[in-house]
């Protein structure tokens, strides 16, 4: 018995940590062992990575460098967490994976998208989304939302980075239109949580018919 790997995308600011506890709940509530994780980070060395990669100190990073330490600590999340969680039939729910890379380090800083992708391969294992919610969301909006945060290294990124990140993301899913659902993240917070629960439970209704069918039963749906 193998999971599914679902993930959540989206500029900074876009809603990813606000709906990956609604997706939780709601998959629980449906029977699913549920394992939630984040990247850069999900596993005590990729958070010290984590750290680096985020710290507004750190300075001058090479955006190769960037890549591969994204990717290391994806190398160790995979293994350490990702591969065993899906071995034995859970839910894994992860805010950000490969995509990010590509979008914030290929389409945003201007990386070849094919070598990023071939780097991100190496770390990915042959662990690949079996469903992406991208939380799309204009730049400025997902900026004023995170106004009274202390910007962390990549968010101190100027607004036309943030729009070829945003760019990147949507070139993404028009390329896997299968894999990647676009949710309108400008809608209030009830709005996107109803499109990302229907978008997780189509997705469930085709792989595990009888899951969803507790769901569609059930009074709170
Ligand atoms: N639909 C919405 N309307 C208004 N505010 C929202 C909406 N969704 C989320 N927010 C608020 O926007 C802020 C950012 O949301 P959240 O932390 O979930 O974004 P994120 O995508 O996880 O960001 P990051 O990439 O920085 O982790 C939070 O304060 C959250 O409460
Ligand atoms: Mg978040």
């Amino acid at each position: 018995m193998t999971g599914y790997f679902i993930t959540l995308e989206g500029i900074d600011g876009s809603g990813k940590t606000t709906h990956l506890g609604f997706l939780k709940e709601m998959l629980s509530s449906i029977g699913f062992r549920v394992v939630l994780t984040r990247e850069p980070g999900g596993t005590a060395l990729g958070e010290k990575i984590r750290e680096i990669l985020l710290d507004p100190s750190t300075r001058g990073m090479d955006p190769m460098t960037e890549v591969l330490l994204y990717n290391a600590a994806r190398s160790q999340l995979v293994k350490e967490v990702i591969q065993p969680a899906l071995q034995r039939g859970l839910v894994v729910l992860s805010e950000r994976f490969a995509d990010s890379t590509i979008a914030y380090q290929g389409y945003g800083l201007g990386l070849p998208v094919d070598i990023v992708r071939s780097v991100n391969g190496v770390a990915c294992n042959g662990v690949y989304p079996d469903l992406t919610l991208l939380f799309d969301l204009d730049v400025e909006i997902a900026r004023a939302r995170i106004l009274k945060k202390v910007p962390d290294r990549v968010e101190c990124r100027d607004v036309d980075y943030y729009r070829r990140v945003r760019e990147g993301y949507l070139t993404i899913a028009g390329e896997e239109t299968h894999r990647v659902k676009i949710i309108d993240a400008s809608q209030a917070i009830e709005e996107v949580r109803r499109r990302a629960t229907q978008a997780v439970l189509d997705f469930v209704r085709v792989h595990s018919p009888s899951r969803s069918k507790e769901r569609d039963d059930s009074p709170s749906s």
